[in-house]
């Protein structure tokens, strides 16, 4: 058919001449890591912490934190030796106190607070003892193991009033900060639905880590590694991959949407859990024994506003964050946000005028162009904007707060109600997985239902 203003046609001109989406301009948001040199700090200003659980996660935190100005670490706690080697040479200090029990580090009157990077299954019982000590806590994400953990760590932060910081690091870095003020100020209207997705295909992504070469029931305390899950026999595997079961991890969900949940919830200005959960999923490539899934699609209700999730391990995908409004996208990546507003009007007469006669397309054509083409110099411009910013990963930043708020006792970032209510999307995603069907969170009892 051809038609003397077709819409692309229209919208190729208006791009050139007269308003449209323009080429996109990036900005670069300020590096803010350049603020941690080794500036000199007073000695009040000084903050000596402790470390508890120095495997992967861990060994990175300690890194980042002993760059932090006036950062100090005295002791650091394992329940593997070979992680208290480690932490002496992360800290250049051959003569760091080490110790298999955490308790220790508890009591010392030397530390001011703890930052802890255990397993998912330990969370809990770290903050609590923690908090009960009167030690402040950083303690990695998911906050917890279950929903009853959850509400116990809220709790004994505000009966002891001491700062639970919880590890979703996003949440301190630029790129989020600057999402928030574009969607606080209107960038894309009122929230419509959001779109979080994600994707890893190699060994490493899916979990199968190689467990350390001296790992024994001589270099580790195996039976308190295990807690309160089910007492088997020593299992380097388990103890290296302990994301692939349910006993010890929060699957694909505690992993990694749990990032992607906190960073929508801090974008958005939320602070809540989810009504209902949706879930479809199953082990379609890792058949390695785990019994969590590696493909896991989830559909939230966050009061009314859809939240769509794909998280897979069985394809490289990006890991992407996609908040649509009526006024436009704002996409998140890890070194990049995209804003592409949208006018949201027709900018050609509706293609539905094909099934007009011609003499009454063409009086309906005349007509829309009289009151609706844009007049010489009041064109409409949408110019697609990229932040480009520095990693949404960087630990330090989101240890930083932390560490400043143990000084000024001011709220960090992700507190533990924070945490707690990203924590139970996942755990609301788990369970409609398992449970095959729709949960909903039931207020009455805290609890998730069928
Ligand atoms: N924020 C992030 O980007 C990020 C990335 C990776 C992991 N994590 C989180 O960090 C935590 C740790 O993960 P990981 O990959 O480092 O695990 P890991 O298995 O590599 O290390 C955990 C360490 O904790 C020690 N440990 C366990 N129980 C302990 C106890 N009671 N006392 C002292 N030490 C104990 C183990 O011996 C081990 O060395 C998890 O909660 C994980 O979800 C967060």
């Amino acid at each position: 058919m051809k038609r003397s203003f077709s819409r692309r046609g229209f919208i190729a001109t208006s791009a050139l001449g007269t308003g449209g989406l323009l080429a996109a301009r990036t900005i670069n948001l300020d590096p803010y890591p350049l603020t941690f040199g080794k500036q000199k700090v007073s000695p009040s200003d000084r903050i000596r912490f402790g470390i508890i659980g120095i495997g992967m996660q861990g060994s990175g935190l300690l890194a980042g934190a002993v760059s932090l100005p006036g950062a100090e670490c005295v002791a650091a706690a394992d329940l593997y030796d070979g992680r208290h080697t480690l932490a002496k040479e992360i800290t250049g200090n051959p003569g760091l106190y080490t110790t298999r029990k955490y308790k220790e580090l508890l009591d010392r009157k030397d530390i001011d607070c703890l930052i802890a990077a255990v397993p998912d299954h330990w969370h809990k019982q770290v903050v609590v003892d923690a908090c009960d000590a009167g030690k402040d806590i950083y303690c990695e994400k998911p906050m917890s193991h279950s929903i009853a953990d959850g509400f116990q760590m809220v709790d004994a932060a505000k009966r002891n009033n001491r700062i639970v910081q919880i590890g979703s690091q996003r949440v301190s870095s630029n790129l989020c900060k600057k999402a928030r003020e574009m969607y606080t100020a209107g960038a894309i209207g009122d929230i419509e639905n959001v779109e979080l997705s994600l994707g890893r295909n190699d060994p490493t992504g899916a979990w199968e880590y190689p467990p350390p070469t001296d790992l024994s029931p001589a270099t580790l305390d195996w039976d308190t590694w295990l807690n309160d899950a089910p007492k088997i026999p020593f299992n380097s595997e388990r103890f290296a991959r302990w994301r692939c079961w349910k006993e010890y991890g929060t699957g694909v969900a505690g992993d990694l949407m749990v990032h992607l949940i906190s960073g929508m919830l801090f974008t958005l200005g939320w602070n809540e859990h989810p009504r209902s959960a949706t879930a479809l999923g199953g082990i379609f490539r890792w058949k390695d024994g785990r019994n969590m899934p590696d493909l896991h699609l989830v559909l939230f209700d966050y009061h009314g506003v859809p939240v769509f999730v794909r998280l897979g391990l069985g394809t490289e995908a990006p890991e992407i964050a996609r908040f649509m409004g009526p006024k436009g996208i704002i996409d998140a990546g890890e070194f990049n946000l995209r804003h592409a507003p949208q006018a949201g009007i027709d900018l050609a007469p509706s293609y539905y005028d094909s099934g007009f006669p011609g003499k009454m397309r063409q009086e309906y054509e005349a007509k829309w162009y009289a009151e609706h083409a844009p007049k010489l110099g009041q064109e409409p411009i949408n110019q697609e904007v990229n932040y480009s910013g520095h990693d949404w990963d960087d630990m330090r930043p989101h240890i930083l707060n932390f560490f400043e708020a143990v000084k000024s006792r001011k709220p960090v970032v992700e507190d533990a109600v924070f945490g707690n209510n990203a924590a139970i999307a996942c755990h609301m995603a788990n369970e409609s997985y398992f449970r095959g069907k729709t949960v909903y969170w039931d207020e009455a009892t805290n609890n998730i239902k069928s």
